[in-house]
C-alpha cells in the first residue's frame, strides 16, 4: 500500500524534457544524485567535439572550439552568479575542492571548521592534513532538527587559528540542505575564508555565490546539472584571486615559468586548472548548463516536489525508515529498510529497470551512526521524472521487501 497524496501539477514542458532525454524511454532513473541522464544536446555536443578531434586532431579541434569554450565559462558563471574569469574547469568536484584547500599554507595548530555532514573525501582530506601538517579539524554542532548550526560555526571559527570554514551544502547521502548562506554570513562577519562543496546542490538549488558569501564553490558536471562524467568546476572569488591565492601544485596552465626561479600566475581562476583538458567534456558541460538555465526554477522546484511526494510514500512501506533530516530538504530521499541490505535492493530494483543508489557507513560515518543506519537506499528524482515513475518504484520496492 502506498500513501496517496494530491497529484503534483504537470508542467507544460514535461513532455519535451522527457523527449530530450533518451534515457527516460527505457528506465526509471532515480539516481540523479549519482549521475543524471544527459539530455540529447549534451550527448551531441560531446560527440561532435570528439568527432572533430578524430578528424582534424585534438589541439586543432581545441582551437576551432574556442568560441564554445569561452561560452561554457560564461554560462557556468551565469549559473552560479559570477563572471567567466572566476570559474576554473577541473576533473570533478573533489579535485575542485582539493585545489581550493591546497591554496592555504597550513601550519601545525591551524584550524579548519567543518560540519558533521561533509562529504567523505573532504573528511579524508582533513584527516590527511591533520596527519601530514598537524592541522586541527573541528566539526560544528548540528541543529536539533539536523544540519549545521551557524551559531556553532561562529563559536568555533572565532578561534584565532581558524584558516578556513568548509561545508558540504547538500551531503551525499541525505536530503538535508545545510544553511550555506547562514554559515556564509558568519564567515563574512569573521573575515574567514569559506569553501562550499556544492556538488549535490548545483542543478537542483539556485546558486548565487555573492549571497552565499563564499570564496570557493566546488561543483561537478554529472549530477543534477545533467552534464557528462569526469568534469567539474571551481568558483574562486575576486578576493582570493586578488590575494594571490593559487593551488599548491600549480601547473603551466595556471602559471607561466618566467625565469629559472620565478613564475607568474595566470589571471583569474584559470590558475586552479590543469594543462591537459577534456575539451569534449567541457563542450558537454556547456550544453548542460545552457539546458539547465533554460529549464530554470521550474525544474528545480519540480525535483524537490517529487522528492517531497516520494518521502511519505516510502515511509508508508513496512520496515522503511526515511532518514532525511533538516529544516530544508532537497531532491534526495534516503531510506533504511529493516533487515535489508541497500546494495542488494538497489540491484533488485535495477533488474526491474529502476535506478537508485546505495551507500554504507563509509559514505558518512557520523551521519550513519547518528541515524543508526548501516546501509541506505537513495532515490534522487529530477524534473523529468513523473509521479507514475515514483509510484512504480515504490510498488516494486514494496514487492521486494514484503516479509
Ligand atoms: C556532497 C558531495 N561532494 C562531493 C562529491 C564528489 O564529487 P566528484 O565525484 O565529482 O568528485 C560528491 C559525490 O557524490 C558529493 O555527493
Amino acid at each position: 500500500m502506498t500513501t496517496r497524496t494530491a497529484p503534483l501539477p504537470v508542467p507544460a514542458e514535461l513532455d519535451r524534457w522527457r523527449r530530450d532525454t533518451p534515457g527516460c524511454r527505457d528506465r526509471i532513473h532515480l539516481n540523479n544524485a549519482g549521475a543524471a541522464l544527459m539530455p540529447q544536446v549534451v550527448l551531441q555536443a560531446l560527440t561532435q567535439h570528439l568527432e572533430r578531434e578524430a578528424a582534424i586532431g585534438g589541439y586543432e579541434a581545441e582551437d576551432e572550439a574556442e568560441p564554445q569554450v569561452r561560452e561554457a565559462y560564461e554560462l557556468l558563471g551565469r549559473l552560479v552568479g559570477t563572471a567567466a574569469r572566476n570559474i576554473a574547469i577541473v576533473e570533478n568536484a573533489t579535485v575542485a575542492f582539493n585545489q581550493a584547500v591546497s591554496a592555504f599554507d597550513f601550519h601545525p595548530g591551524d584550524r579548519i571548521v567543518t560540519t558533521r555532514a561533509d562529504y567523505p573525501s573532504n573528511q579524508l582530506t582533513y584527516l590527511s592534513l591533520a596527519q601530514r601538517l598537524g592541522v586541527e579539524t573541528v566539526r560544528a554542532d548540528d541543529l536539533p532538527e539536523g544540519g549545521v548550526d551557524p551559531a556553532s560555526v561562529r563559536r568555533l571559527a572565532s578561534h584565532p587559528r581558524t584558516r578556513l570554514v568548509a561545508l558540504s551544502w547538500v551531503p551525499t547521502n541525505s536530503g538535508l540542505v545545510q544553511d550555506a548562506q547562514g554559515v556564509g554570513a558568519v564567515c563574512a562577519e569573521l573575515g574567514v575564508p569559506y569553501l562550499i562543496d556544492g556538488c549535490q546542490a548545483v542543478g537542483q538549488l539556485a546558486v548565487d555565490v555573492t549571497s552565499l558569501h563564499c570564496d570557493f564553490l566546488a561543483g561537478t558536471g554529472r549530477k543534477f546539472l545533467r552534464g557528462p562524467r569526469g568534469i567539474g568546476f571551481l568558483y574562486v572569488s575576486d578576493r582570493m584571486l586578488e590575494q594571490g591565492s593559487f593551488p599548491l601544485f600549480v601547473d603551466m596552465r595556471g602559471a607561466d615559468w618566467t625565469d629559472p626561479d620565478a613564475f607568474r600566475l595566470a589571471d583569474g581562476a584559470r590558475r586552479f586548472e590543469n594543462w591537459e583538458f577534456a575539451y569534449a567534456l567541457l563542450a558537454g558541460l556547456g550544453a548542460a548548463v545552457r539546458y539547465a538555465l533554460a529549464v530554470g526554477a521550474a525544474g528545480r522546484n519540480r525535483a524537490r516536489q517529487l522528492a517531497g511526494d516520494l518521502r511519505p510514500k516510502l515511509a508508508g512501506l513496512p520496515g522503511v525508515r526515511v532518514l532525511d533530516r533538516g529544516r530544508e530538504q532537497c531532491a534526495i530521499v534516503t531510506i533504511a529498510v529493516a533487515n535489508r541490505d541497500a546494495a542488494e535492493l538497489k540491484l533488485r530494483l535495477r533488474q526491474r529497470g529502476i535506478n537508485t543508489s546505495s551507500a554504507d557507513r563509509k559514505s558518512g560515518v557520523l551521519d550513519m551512526d547518528d541515524k543508526r543506519a548501516t546501509t541506505v537506499l537513495r532515490f534522487s528524482p529530477h524534473y523529468y521524472n513523473t509521479e507514475d515513475e515514483l509510484d512504480t518504484a515504490v510498488g516494486v520496492l514494496a514487492e521486494q521487501i514484503r516479509p
